[in-house]
């Protein structure tokens, strides 16, 4: 029902766009085969592939040069990356960055503060919505993709100056309990899941 409610959306999308030159929704629905289906899996290893409406235009755009010059390894988002320019780029972030849904600005649900966030929260925000673009929001993002992210910080698959450093003083319960706080608060959107998007 949900798949077939995408799928129609999805032609709708590409029929109404074939006449003109590539928009923003044309340019991202290749991406929505992956990033608009709900809990869908990356495999070996298995995490969600990470939600992205409603995350800031700047980190969406700073991540998918990242792929596309190898600075960050997944063989997938570079295969897609490397065929796109800057201005594609640009126009693609800030499609996914405009998806707003209802109840995207609702009161995350009342969750005690964890002390392990107390390092996350100067740039991250409280709740994981973080004010500053180049910052990625993490709110309610999928939790097995945040501890993934974590890992691949900690082991080096993933490079980032800041996050290196403060995911190398993190243990395997600390990853968890953090990955499953910032995933509980309200704040990035699944994407086509049924509910009325709200663009900007
Ligand atoms: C075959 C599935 C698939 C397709 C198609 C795909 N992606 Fe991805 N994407 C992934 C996975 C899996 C990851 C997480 C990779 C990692 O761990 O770095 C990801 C990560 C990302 C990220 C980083 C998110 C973050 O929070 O750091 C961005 C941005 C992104 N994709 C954008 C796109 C765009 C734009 C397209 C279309 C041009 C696209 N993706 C197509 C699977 C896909
Ligand atoms: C000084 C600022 C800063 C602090 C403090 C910080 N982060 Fe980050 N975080 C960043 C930046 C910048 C990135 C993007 C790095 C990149 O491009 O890979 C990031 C990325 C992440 C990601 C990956 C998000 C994604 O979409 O792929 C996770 C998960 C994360 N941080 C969790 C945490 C946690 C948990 C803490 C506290 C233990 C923390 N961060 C503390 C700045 C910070």
């Amino acid at each position: 029902m949900k798949l077939s409610i995408f799928v129609a959306a999805f032609f709708l999308l590409s029929s109404l766009n074939s006449f003109a030159e590539k928009t923003s929704e044309e340019l991202s629905s290749t991406c929505l085969g992956c990033h608009g289906v709900v809990s869908y899996n990356n495999i070996y290893p298995t995490y969600k592939v990470p939600k992205l409406g409603n995350q800031h235009k700047d980190y969406i755009i700073a991540a998918l040069k990242a792929y596309r010059s190898g600075e960050r390894s997944h063989p997938t988002m570079k295969a897609h990356a490397v065929n796109l320019n800057d201005a594609e780029i640009a126009k693609i972030a800030d499609y996914f960055s405009s998806l707003k849904t209802e109840n995207q600005n609702l009161p995350s649900i009342n969750l005690e503060m964890i002390d392990e966030a107390n390092s996350c929260v100067g740039c991250h925000g409280v709740d994981g919505n973080s004010m500053v673009p180049t910052f990625p929001k993490i709110a309610g993002q999928y939790e097995d993709y945040l501890y993934q992210a974590l890992k691949s910080y900690q082991d080096g698959t993933r490079n980032n100056a800041i996050m290196s450093g403060i995911a190398s003083t993190l243990n395997e319960k600390q990853m968890r309990k953090l990955s499953k706080y910032f995933a509980s608060h309200n704040g990035l959107d699944k994407i086509n899941q049924g509910r009325v998007v709200l663009k900007k």
